[in-house]
């Protein structure tokens, strides 16, 4: 099968959080399972597109609004990633240094997706499916079916991703023509709660919708920012498919980013060496449990709680622990991780940014990593901190729920915790110090967390049996 996957974001090329390891991932293992999964996405003005060699394979034109823009497809020449990569170039629009945050974003994605419909219509032949992901590019099986130009792509099945149903693109009703010529009659497809919602249109008009966990999809049902009643309408063509990791890209025995690498034979000093290294940047004490919080500062990863949870359980436990904060996000949640600094001197330490090899030397140095989120449609840090022996500490939502198991329970390896509330993420963190200072526990534990297997064979094979029940 041809698979061709459009992002808005892609590992290593451009990435600002989960969906761009997927999209980077998942097409590297459909292509080991024999497909040719290829991925489109914009052109950014990022390092990856410097540091590489292109070549154009199409140029074209077409309308946004009554805006006349151009377009150009470019590929990566030498095949580095695992699959055939395409960017998508318009002058001005794409070719930024960040992802998103614009204010005309509705603008430069939308011309994405004309541009991307526009270049499938003119190859030769069609592929077997093409697969989107999330609302940036969730038009684009409404426009293989409802606009006049592009309804000759409306037998090729499509499946929309949906990583994240919080953020849904949403546009007033003036940008209705943005979108190519299209059959006004189809108003009702493009409309929730009189806006025009790129996600409920994909949503139905995608041939199988996925979501990134089965509990993910059941939370749904009952809160997803609107979109509730769609969810419970349109079950039928629902399905969870769990993440994976790429073990290429996160094996801590071969992870370009550290300096001590290790394996399950060697976890213990490896631990240790990435441990001394990091506490040193940090100051802190390298004799005590060091808990870690990698992600974005925001309300849906419970970010805003951060402050007053580190601080309550470092004063409760007499400071038997370190807290390291990665991340960026609300500037008030910044700027309060940032001023605890010189009050937990020694036991506390933040880095305010994005910075993608400090996250993998976080993962390998770390005792333990919180994810206390409100809102999880799957979660990769969890699973990226379980190869690297570093034991979740996760508020049982979405993903969480379904890839960690509390270590009371039978077979468990993890911390698990109910509410997004202070006192639920203190009573974790000072379960996590217990188990730490039971070191022949924490040494079984990490180990069972190591064997597991969260790679991506599993889930490729799900998604393989999705579009081939597609092609039947
Ligand atoms: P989400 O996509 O909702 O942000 P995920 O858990 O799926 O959450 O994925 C987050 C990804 O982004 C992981 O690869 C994580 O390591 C990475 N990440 C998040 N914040 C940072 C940061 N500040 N610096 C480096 N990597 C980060
Ligand atoms: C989203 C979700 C996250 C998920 C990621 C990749 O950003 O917030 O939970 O892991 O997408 O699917």
């Amino acid at each position: 099968m041809e698979i061709l996957h459009v992002s808005a974001e892609c590992y290593p090329v451009a990435k600002a959080g989960g969906l761009g390891d997927v999209v980077g991932a998942l097409p590297k293992y459909l292509n080991a399972a024999g497909h040719i999964a290829k991925v489109v996405m914009p052109m950014y003005r990022t390092k990856f597109l410097y540091e590489n060699k292109w070549e154009v394979v199409h140029k074209s034109s077409a309308y946004l609004g009554t805006n006349w823009f151009d377009y150009t497809i470019i590929k990566e020449k030498t095949n580095k990633l695992g699959f055939d990569l395409y960017l998508v170039d318009i002058n001005g629009l794409l070719d930024r240094e960040k992802i998103y945050s614009y204010p005309d974003d509705a603008e430069r994605f939308t011309s994405f997706q004309i541009a991307v419909v526009d270049w499938v219509s003119s190859w030769k032949h069609h592929p077997d499916i093409i697969h989107v992901h999330d609302h940036h590019t969730a038009l684009i099986p409404f426009m293989m079916k409802h606009c006049y130009q592009y309804m000759h792509l409306a037998d090729i099945p499509t499946v929309l991703t949906i990583h994240n149903a919080q953020y849904q693109g949403w546009m007033d009703w003036d940008k209705s023509d943005y979108i190519p010529h299209w059959d006004g009659w189809r108003w009702g497809v493009l409309d929730w709660n009189n806006m025009i919602n790129p996600l409920a249109a994909g949503i139905r008009c995608a041939w199988k919708v996925t979501t990134v966990s089965w509990s993910y999809l059941h939370e749904m049902r009952q809160e997803s920012n609107g979109l509730e009643a769609l969810f419970e309408y349109e079950k039928g063509k629902c399905v969870g498919i769990i993440n994976g990791i790429d073990t290429r890209v996160w094996d801590p025995e071969t992870d370009s980013y550290l300096d001590h690498h290790f394996s399950i034979k060697t976890l213990e000093e490896g631990k240790r060496a990435n441990k001394l290294e990091l506490c040193e940047e940090f100051g802190l004490n390298p004799d005590k449990p060091l808990f870690i919080f990698i992600g974005r500062l925001v309300g849906e990863k419970a970010a805003d709680l951060l402050p007053k949870a580190i601080g309550d359980s470092l004063y409760y436990i007499d400071q038997r622990m370190n807290f390291l904060v990665l991340g960026s996000g609300e500037p008030h949640i910044e700027e309060e991780l940032n001023n605890m600094r010189s009050y937990w001197m020694g036991y506390y330490n933040s880095k305010i940014g994005y910075n993608e090899k400090l996250s993998h030397k976080m993962y390998a140095g770390a005792d333990f990593l919180l994810m206390p989120s409100r809102v999880e449609p799957c979660g990769l840090n969890q699973l990226y901190s379980m190869r690297y022996g570093t034991v979740p500490v996760v508020r049982r939502t979405g993903g969480l729920r379904d890839t960690v198991i509390d270590y009371a329970e039978p077979g468990g390896y993890g911390i698990c915790f109910n509410h997004a509330s202070v006192g639920d993420i203190t009573h974790a963190i000072f379960r996590g110090v217990d188990l730490y200072e039971d070191q022949e526990h924490f040494t079984e534990i990490r180990k069972k967390l190591m064997e597991k297997d969260f790679s991506w064979d599993i889930s490729a094979e799900q998604y393989i049996d999705l579009y081939k029940s597609l092609l039947s």
